[in-house]
């Protein structure tokens, strides 16, 4: 969730959206995304829009967040008329586990009752290890959910550190395989590489545990240094050096390299996985251009071109709700050619790649140039078997994704 929210048209007070963005619902994956803004602590390099009871005071709580989301969720229902089942479902935040498996199993009924289920639906959600046990993912696996994400970041206590995290030695991977034992199919760790003072060795050991945790997931992050964090604020007085370009695309190599030696391969840039089978197919709806509804405070949403986002204080949130009013801040709706450059750059960071077709003629020339240069793959560029040729990214490609996107929008 970006923390700064888009400058877009005020949107109405009644949620509904222009006839036309309904149109198409229902023809591709739709998805729900929950946002749970609690956490017990802030990481110091963390800017989501998540929220310490000490921040919150008496102003909201899970309760009022709970009431808020099920307002939310039933303005949904009727906002799209007759809504198509969720294909995916994904509680994300701040730390959702914080609610506790009663906390999920309510919030999982109160999409189905809004959405209901597709029968083989993808059910995520976030989770700091630290607030998990065996009940924990036994009570949300019996709940319905099918998929678990947990935050582990780093095996080495001194990148933990300097990431105001602390986990208990060998957390993170006894709770992934609690996640496993108590049957969830799915299971990603997510890695955070390049913090100041990781060595290539600590990565290396944070891989080894993962790879020991026996996951089929793993998504692994480049440290972003995020402007009003504390982070930024010990790097700009000089306590910590910035994390270097060169330092990160060396960890991505490696992340890379351990990973896929070990039967796990990128199918995004940051996301790893065993096969097709566990690939996050709520992630692909966004990458994909699907259509989502984003629910809780500071959700964004998208339904057929039209993209909004929620407000982003709890006691906002809920006060809106509870006035029978629709949480959404802004919106917009996106023209031909915003939808054309979102799909560059999200499909391009896909292994499936992006169909040539998308591209302008002379960004097709520019695409045929990045190939002979070893960013993109020359074989999926010319096609095979009278198939369009497809942009994927090569392995140098990926360091350097964001400059090929410039090159092909
Ligand atoms: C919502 S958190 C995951 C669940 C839980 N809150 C936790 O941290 O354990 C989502 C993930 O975003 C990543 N993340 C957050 N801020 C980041 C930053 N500044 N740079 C890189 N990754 C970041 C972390 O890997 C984190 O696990
Ligand atoms: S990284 Fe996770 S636990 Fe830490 S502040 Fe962000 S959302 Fe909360």
């Amino acid at each position: 969730m970006p923390s700064v929210l888009p400058e877009g048209e005020p949107a109405p007070a009644d949620g509904a959206l222009p006839p036309p963005a309904l149109a198409s619902l229902g023809r591709r994956p739709f998805g729900v995304y929950v946002h749970v803004p609690f956490c017990a602590t802030r990481c110091g390099y963390c800017d989501f829009n998540t929220y310490t009871a000490g921040e919150l005071g008496s102003s909201a709580s899970p309760a009022s967040w709970l009431d808020g989301l099920r307002a939310e969720l039933d303005l949904a229902a009727r906002v799209l008329g007759s809504p198509p089942r969720a294909d995916t479902v994904f509680v994300g935040g701040g730390t959702p586990s914080l609610l506790g498996a009663d906390g999920l199993a309510s919030v999982l009924d109160a999409v189905r009752d809004a959405f209901g289920l597709a029968d083989d639906a993808e059910v995520t959600t976030e989770s700091n290890p630290e607030s998990t046990s065996a009940e924990f993912f036994a009570g949300i696996r019996a709940a319905g959910y099918t998929r678990v994400s947990l935050g582990m970041q780093s095996a080495a206590p001194h990148v933990l550190a300097v990431l105001d995290r602390t986990h208990t030695p060998g957390r993170p991977v006894a709770a992934a395989r609690e996640a496993r034992t108590a049957g969830l199919d799915h299971v990603n760790l997510d890695l955070i590489y390049g913090t100041p003072g990781e060595r290539a060795g600590d990565l290396a050991a944070s891989l080894d545990s993962v790879l020991a945790a026996g996951v089929d997931h793993v998504s692994a992050y480049a440290l972003i240094v995020e402007e009003g964090t504390a982070l930024a604020r010990r790097i700009a007085r000089g306590e910590l050096p910035a994390p270097d370009d060169d330092v990160l695309a060396e960890r991505y190599e490696q992340v890379d390299a351990v990973l896929s030696a070990n039967g796990l391969h990128w199918y995004e840039v940051s996301n790893w996985a065993t096969g097709p089978d566990a690939w996050c197919r709520h992630n692909l709806g966004y990458w994909r251009g699907c259509d989502w509804w984003g629910a809780g405070p500071g959700a964004h949403s998208h339904v057929g071109g039209v993209r909004w986002w929620n407000v982003k204080h709890p006691a906002r949130y809920a006060g809106l709700l509870a006035g029978g009013r629709s949480p959404a801040a802004g919106r917009e709706v996106l023209s031909t050619q915003d939808r054309r450059v979102e799909r560059i750059m999200l499909e391009l960071r896909l292994s499936d790649g992006l169909s040539i077709d998308h591209l302008s003629q002379p960004a097709q020339a520019e695409a045929r140039a990045a190939a002979s240069e070893g960013l993109l793959d020359p074989d999926a560029i010319a096609g095979v078997n009278g198939h369009h040729g497809r942009c994927v990214l090569t392995a140098r490609g990926r360091l350097l994704a964001d400059a090929v996107v410039r090159r092909l929008v």
